[in-house]
């Protein structure tokens, strides 16, 4: 069956672009140096590939086949291997404390999937592990630049940080940047980005 990302996927154009998000290349001097890494809701791959790109044995994971298949043309074009799985985040089976590094750009839940989805993301990481998240603040809905449309799927940087309890922060902002990510994040965008350390 095609989800609305497999139509949004059907074009040769990256839609989110081929550059990994602003600050998942910002973070990368903070991330350990190498290990697994699992990029959630790895879309087309932009992030995956980098952190490929970076020494990582990176996987993804996304529900959308589309999607999968042009991750995988930009890592053959990278000359990168990534390893892509077409699961739903939501009911995969996680292992556990396996990755150095996990990252999320610009995928939501609502609660409370949200916590239990962030808690599983702790225990699949190792201690000393980092997660890089990237999520819509719910001011995003007034500016209208990207993003879902229902508030109830984005959480302000408090509720962000809770459903994350566990992890120490190195960053945690909600800030206002002017994204240039593809054709769908484009312009003024309330956003919150978080780094943390599994202790
Ligand atoms: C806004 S796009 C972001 C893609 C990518 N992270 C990026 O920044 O380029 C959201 C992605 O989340 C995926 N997605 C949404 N809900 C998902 C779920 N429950 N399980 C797996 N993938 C999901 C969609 O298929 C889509 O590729």
């Amino acid at each position: 069956m095609m989800t609305k990302w497999d139509e949004r996927y059907l074009t040769d154009d990256y839609v989110f672009g081929t550059a990994p998000n602003e600050f998942i290349a910002r973070v990368l001097p903070q991330l350990p140096q190498g290990g697994r890494a699992l990029d959630l809701a790895t879309g087309e791959g932009r992030n995956g590939v980098f952190l490929a790109q970076h020494g990582f044995q990176a996987e993804g994971v996304d529900m959308s086949a589309v999607g999968l298949a042009k991750a995988q043309k930009l890592a053959a074009e990278k000359g990168v291997r990534f390893d892509t799985r077409q699961q739903n985040i939501a009911d995969m089976a996680w292992p556990s404390e396996q990755y150095a590094v996990i990252t999320s750009v610009f995928c939501h839940f609502i609660e409370p999937e949200r916590t239990q989805i962030a808690q599983r993301i702790i225990g699949a990481l190792q201690a000393g592990g980092m997660f890089a998240g990237v999520f819509y603040h719910p001011d995003q809905i007034a500016l209208g630049t990207g993003g879902p449309k229902d508030a109830a799927m984005l959480g302000t940087l408090a509720q962000m940080q809770t459903a994350f309890h566990g992890l120490e922060w190195l960053v945690a902002e909600e800030i206002e940047r002017d994204l240039s990510e593809g054709s769908r994040h484009r312009g003024k965008s309330a956003v919150i980005y978080l780094l943390g350390r599994k202790p």
